[in-house]
């Protein structure tokens, strides 16, 4: 926890599209297996040859169908050269998640994966070298999903290092924060832990990478749905001067890829100063291919090249639309209309074949630095990671240390913190957020570990505990439970106010209106502290910036805390926390029984 430093306070949304569970214990193909005699001849498959000559061989081999077939993040197999599927869509935004639809809990294996705290909150610690190793863990998670048959794609569309500068934009809790050189930082290192290089980079394990990581989304990207506006329509009107584009959208880009190396760049929905982001050649080719030595591969975002034909109207065709974005740098789409379009594409000889290869050319060069062309996965340079590495003591006790050095205390006036285990006899929880798990996870999360709620940790520490949400609901529409909170306060020695947003306030597709705490929250605040014995103690959750200025100036507020949200290790920080234990200790229901850091 830090001391009551000025930072904002900020937060962020997306959809989940829901995967479809399908059982499946067999372990999926794999490319160039050795014990194929009719693939194993082929040189794509000898890895004494150059990535670039491996690649070039494949691509001869491909019909027009078969290569217009793989512009798509489902890119289908194609059996007569032993190539598996491909979904080059996965998340992992703060730990290994099932959003998108490369990766399955449902094996038998694995069934969790460690969630971190969301991104804004990781990043209030300042500190890059704990950034580094969470990026590091979930790599190393991804690696063992992969290994052990659960995942059809090693390509993970993160970090989100958006400027958040619209406190309002729903995603904002997503990214590290307002503030262009943290982000920058930021995205180095995660994607240097995500990908297997070491904290000072350029120590990747022969070009190998551990998990692909994505720079997203280019650029200029901060409104989702306000005020009648959404993002495919959108148009970031940015001064290219100094002072916006260059200075403020762009940093963390750059960085991302000269420093980070980051394996992928995700172009947005919206359109920058009226070109639609994906059909920008200036902005792809030129600036992050030709100025920063971008050498990965461009993906769209999901439907982003649909939108530039449907709903931008800057393609006067689908074929225009396809024409644009191949012409201007993009690699794969996150969708299908390059699949539906394409052909006609080619047919109406408005896009060559050309600029095919030049795609394929990039996608089949990652996999093949993922090593998913060099025969069993196992034998591979991160084949030896193991499901026993998911959800370890290790990666456990990394996301309660995330939560602990990112939890900000903004108020400490009356000295009601840390509370005395000794004195403190009767403690009252109020508030929506305090019986939860989900809220604690932000976004874009996966099953996480194990985790409790803010309630159940502060068990621990009380023997006599009770509860009252408060609140109908985080939006707080109604007062009818105000009367029994204000009671439970009047009886108890301490009063925990657990406050703030959670996904039904912002979020992917809903940007806020306003920056105040939902509904009737203020009043509750202001009416418990009032009838509490002593002054109370107000945690805010969310990602967001909400302004508390009235609790601020509140004497019977005596501390505020916020906690962003903390993630699967949430409820057991926030408890320590409030009792003064800052240094982590034993943790037997995780099977954690010291904080340790092994990590390099
Ligand atoms: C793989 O390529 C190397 C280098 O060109 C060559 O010496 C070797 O014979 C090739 N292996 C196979 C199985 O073709
Ligand atoms: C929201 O949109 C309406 C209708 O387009 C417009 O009149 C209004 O000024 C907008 N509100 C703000 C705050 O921009
Ligand atoms: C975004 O707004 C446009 C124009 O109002 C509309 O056609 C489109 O359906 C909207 N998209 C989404 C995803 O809501
Ligand atoms: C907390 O929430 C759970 C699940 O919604 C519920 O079963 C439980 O009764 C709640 N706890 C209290 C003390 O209200």
């Amino acid at each position: 926890m830090k001391g009551m430093s000025n930072s904002h306070f900020i937060l962020f949304i997306h959809i989940n599209f829901l995967c479809i569970a399908v059982s499946s214990t067999a372990k999926p193909p794999f490319a160039c297996d050795l014990s194929n005699p009719s693939t194993n001849s082929y040189a794509f498959c000898n890895t004494s040859l150059p990535i670039s000559q491996r690649v070039e061989n494949l691509i001869s081999r491909l019909t027009l169908d078969e290569k217009i077939s793989q512009l798509v993040n489902t890119a289908p197999a194609i059996p007569r050269l032993g190539i598996p599927s491909y979904q080059w869509w996965s998340e992992s935004l703060h730990g290994v998640s099932s959003s998108g639809r490369g990766i399955k809990f449902n094996g038998e294996t694995i069934s969790s994966a460690t969630s971190f705290p969301q991104v804004i909150l990781t990043t209030s610690s300042f500190d890059t070298h704990l950034w580094y190793r969470i990026g590091q863990a979930i790599g190393i998670e991804a690696r063992a999903v992969y290994n052990a048959g659960q995942a059809s794609g090693m390509t993970f569309w993160a970090p989100n290092i958006n400027i958040f500068r619209d406190p309002r934009w729903g995603r904002g809790q997503e990214t590290p924060g307002e503030d262009p050189m943290v982000t920058s930082k930021y995205s180095v290192s995660y994607v240097r832990g995500i990908q297997g290089d070491s904290f000072e980079g350029g120590k990747l394990r022969g070009g190998h990478l551990q998990a692909s990581a994505c720079c997203k989304h280019f650029t200029a990207y901060d409104l989702d749905n306000w005020n009648g506006t959404n993002r495919s329509v959108f148009n970031a009107q940015v001064s290219k001067s100094f002072v916006y584009l260059a200075d403020t959208y762009q940093p963390p880009f750059k960085s991302c890829i000269e420093e980070g190396k980051a394996s992928g760049i995700m172009c947005a929905y919206n359109r920058v100063n009226g070109i639609p982001s994906c059909a920008d050649f200036d902005l792809l080719s030129k600036t992050a291919r030709g100025a920063w030595g971008f050498n990965g591969y461009f993906t769209s975002d999901c439907d982003a090249v649909s939108i530039i034909y449907d709903d931008q109207g800057y393609a006067k065709t689908p074929e225009d639309a396809v024409r644009d974005v191949l012409k201007s740098g993009m690699d794969v789409n996150c969708g299908s209309y390059l699949q539906k379009h394409t052909k006609s594409a080619v047919q109406q000889k408005i896009r060559g074949e050309g600029d095919i290869d030049r795609a394929l050319s990039n996608l089949f060069t990652t996999r093949m630095r993922l090593g998913l062309f060099n025969g069993d996965p196992i034998q591979q340079p991160y084949g030896d990671i193991s499901p026993k590495q998911v959800c370890s003591p290790d990666h456990q006790g990394l996301a309660l240390e995330a939560a602990r050095n990112g939890i900000v205390l903004l108020k400490n006036s009356a000295k009601r913190l840390p509370l005395s285990r000794a004195t403190t006899m009767t403690l009252a929880v109020i508030g929506p957020n305090a019986n939860t798990t989900k809220t604690l996870l932000g976004n874009y999360f996966g099953p996480p570990c194990k985790s409790i709620t803010p309630l159940e940790a502060f068990k621990s520490y009380v023997r006599e505990i009770s509860y009252t949400p408060g609140c109908d609901s985080v939006a707080c529409s109604s007062s009818v439970s105000f009367e029994e909170a204000v009671k439970l306060a009047t009886l108890v020695d301490t009063v925990i106010l657990i406050m703030g947003l959670d996904q039904t306030q912002e979020r992917e597709s809903h940007d806020r209106v306003d920056l105040v705490l939902p509904g009737k929250q203020q009043n509750l605040i202001t009416i418990v502290a009032k009838a509490a014995k002593k002054p109370v103690i107000l945690v805010i959750l969310s990602g967001g910036p909400v302004d508390i200025y009235f609790a601020k100036h509140d004497g019977n507020i005596g501390s505020i805390i916020w906690a962003g949200y903390p993630g699967e290790a949430g409820g057991i920080t926030l408890a320590e926390i409030m009792f003064g234990v800052t240094q982590g200790g034993d943790y037997p229901w995780l099977g954690i029984h010291k904080i340790s850091s092994k990590f390099p």
